[in-house]
């Protein structure tokens, strides 16, 4: 693994289809996943085997019939689940198993009722059971974020040495701010045996807004890996959204050490659509890089700076993430340069200064009324202006 390169793990059909009411079929789960490969995805968690027949069906099917990148499956810490994983991925161009169990107090004493000791023996055991019988193995410590960090360090060495190339250090239930994440990060590099033959990677998850953020300062203190989903789908609030990460690491390249990013990022908006019409889960039109308005100006201030230079209020181009170009949106606080242009546009190129002052003052009265004016509403009170002089 390069440790100037940042991989991308996408679990859009595992945590994704976590998502409240989404389902997905195994021909939709083909078609993503064909998706993710365009997109430059590293490994794609192509489901959970254990957890249903019609998963341990849909992960067989990807493994048989995606290739590019490598096929994931997950699996709690007892031979049952791994060996239904690595059935499954017999057939992956190259196989990841993701064995997880949870390391913080509170999952362990409540959920799993079982001490520290027991933890680590059953990561010990359990990891001996699956060495050899895939390519490459991640060990991920369930609500890791909360947990305490000289135990996760413990638990990760034992995974280490037990095989695991890859230690996932999940904020399970998004807490985490970025400063606190990034020396969790730091300290897991630092004091965990055996990290400097694995990887660290980081899955946050969005609770309170800070997916990303965590994300990234994981990234500046050592991380190498991001799981993350399209769109941010995911349990609760969801998952970080790779399309967010990707964008940050690109725009900001100088700040994140010019750290090499392998993602075709004109797929994004593609990609996007074809999750959200699969999973039926709406992307808010504000959603940054993938959002309706993510390009979209209405302010006349803001127009009249795009028109000089785009620059001015745009920090990365449409066509960087396969957007359509840069749309000015006419709405009340448009300006009449805009609405000249647009005039333009329309075909009406012949009006006297005065004439696009008169229609500039009608177009404001009817964007007081509407919310936003369309092409017809222009052309509209074009003709009909001109009817009524
Ligand atoms: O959020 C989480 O902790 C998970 C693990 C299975 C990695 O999804
Ligand atoms: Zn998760």
């Amino acid at each position: 693994m390069d440790q100037n390169r940042v991989y991308f793990f996408d679990t859009t059909l595992r945590d994704g289809e976590q998502t409240p009411g989404v389902s997905l079929q195994t021909p939709e789960k083909i078609e993503i996943a064909k998706g993710l490969v365009r997109l430059g995805i590293d490994v794609i968690e192509a489901g959970f085997p254990a957890a249903s027949p019609g998963d341990f069906e849909a992960v067989q099917t990807i493994a048989r019939e995606v290739k590019g990148a490598t096929i994931c499956a997950l699996a709690r810490a007892n031979e049952k689940d791994v060996q239904k994983a690595i059935d499954a991925l017999k057939d992956a161009e190259r196989s990841r198993l993701h064995v997880f169990i949870a390391i913080s107090e509170l999952h362990m004493e409540y959920k799993l009722k079982m001490t520290r000791q027991e933890v680590l023996d059953k990561v010990k055991s359990v990891l001996a059971y699956a060495k050899g019988k895939v390519d490459e193995i991640e060990f991920s410590g369930e609500d890791a974020a909360r947990s305490d960090l000289d135990f996760a360090c413990q638990v990760f060495g034992v995974a280490i040495a037990g095989g695991a190339t890859i230690i996932n250090v999940p904020d399970t239930v998004g807490y985490m701010n970025p400063n606190e994440f990034g020396d969790k990060i730091r300290y897991i590099k630092e004091h965990t045996p055996g990290i400097e033959n694995a990887i660290i990677s980081v899955h946050c998850h969005d609770d309170l807004g800070l997916a990303n953020a965590n994300t990234l300062a994981a990234i500046k203190a050592g991380a190498r890996q991001v799981e993350g989903t399209i769109n941010g789908l995911g349990e609760r609030a969801g998952n970080v959204a790779i399309e967010e990460v990707v964008m940050a690491l690109k725009t900001r390249h100088e700040y994140f050490d010019d750290l090499q990013v392998n993602i075709d990022t004109k797929q994004f908006t593609k990609v996007s659509k074809l999750v959200s019409r699969l999973t039926g889960v709406v992307v808010p039109p504000n959603k940054p890089i993938v959002g309706s308005n993510a390009f979209a100006h209405e302010s006349g201030i803001h127009q009249h700076g795009m028109m000089s230079n785009p620059e001015t209020y745009e920090i990365m181009t449409p066509e960087s993430v396969g957007a359509e170009k840069t749309d000015l949106v006419l709405g009340k606080h448009s300006g009449r340069h805009a609405f000249a242009d647009h005039l333009a546009k329309l075909g009406f190129q012949s009006f006297t200064e005065e004439k696009i002052n008169d229609l500039f003052a009608k177009f404001k009265e009817l964007a007081d009324r509407k919310k936003q004016v369309y092409d017809d509403d222009i052309i509209a009170l074009v003709v009909d202006n001109l009817h009524h002089k």
